[in-house]
């Protein structure tokens, strides 16, 4: 996911997500989980290497979170940046896609990396698995999603990382430039800027700086700083705190 890769066009704009082949849930992330993973992996996402890495890491970094929980952890390039970055970091990964939980461990054998949607994570689903509840029964200083909020309705998981954080904590987004006041809706990602043959097309959520900011007062968060990326606001970065 990066700016200038994307399908202006509007799918839908009524309720929930579009029908068809494309959504935005973690199937097809699952689905494209070979392709994501060669793509970070092999830098193939021009943002990423011209700055939004380098800045969510610098603002990670001023964070200094002594805990911390990777939504939407993806193959897991945070956690193992930030054992370089931040040795004394305790870190853990959630995804709902399982070939990428599979890639995430395999690369980094001795992280934690666990199976988990934000549905199953704002239901506290995972009060139920014995070594999650551990790991979680400490809140944490920061949740940080880096591009890995796609839905029209974000409430319930923003609810749910507010949930979690120990006092002063912060939920760090990390996202595409926001669009318009007025022209929020649903995209189409194609993913054809990496040049593989065998993405399937996701859909996702665009939203304003006003609608972000409104999904976080509705979770009891404001976003206190924010840190343009790079010159030319490749990202949009939000650090959030409890109200
Ligand atoms: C663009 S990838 C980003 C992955 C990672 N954060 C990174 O920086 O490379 C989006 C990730 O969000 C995850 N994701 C999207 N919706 C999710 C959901 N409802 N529950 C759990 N994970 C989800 C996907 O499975 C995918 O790994």
């Amino acid at each position: 996911m990066t700016r200038g890769h994307t399908d202006p066009t509007r799918t839908d704009d009524v309720e929930g997500r579009p029908d068809g082949s494309a959504h935005a849930g973690p199937e097809v992330w699952d689905a494209n989980a070979r392709a994501w993973t060669r793509a970070v992996r092999e830098q193939r996402i021009a943002s990423r290497a011209a700055g939004t890495d380098a800045t969510l890491l610098t603002t990670l970094t001023r964070l200094a979170p002594g805990r911390l929980l990777d939504a939407g952890c993806g193959e897991g390039w945070l956690i193992r940046a930030l054992r370089q970055h931040m040795p004394n970091c305790w870190a853990l990964g959630i995804d709902g896609a399982p070939a990428l939980i599979v890639a995430a461990r395999a690369a980094d054998p001795n992280g934690c990396y666990h199976l988990l949607t934000y549905d199953a994570l704002a239901a506290q689903d995972w009060r139920a698995d014995p070594v999650l509840a551990e790991r979680l029964a400490d809140p944490v200083d920061v949740v940080v999603f880096n591009y890995a909020l796609f839905d029209r309705d974000i409430r319930p998981t923003l609810r749910a990382a507010r949930a979690l954080l120990a006092p002063g904590g912060a939920v760090v987004i990390q996202t595409l430039p926001p669009c318009a006041s007025g022209a929020e809706g649903w995209r189409t990602e194609e993913f054809t800027e990496f040049g593989e043959a065998s993405w399937v097309p996701m859909t996702w959520y665009a939203r304003s700086r006003a609608a972000w900011e409104s999904a976080l007062a509705d979770a009891g968060l404001v976003s206190r700083t924010e840190q343009a990326p790079t010159p030319d606001a490749l990202s949009l970065l939000l650090v959030a705190q409890a109200m």
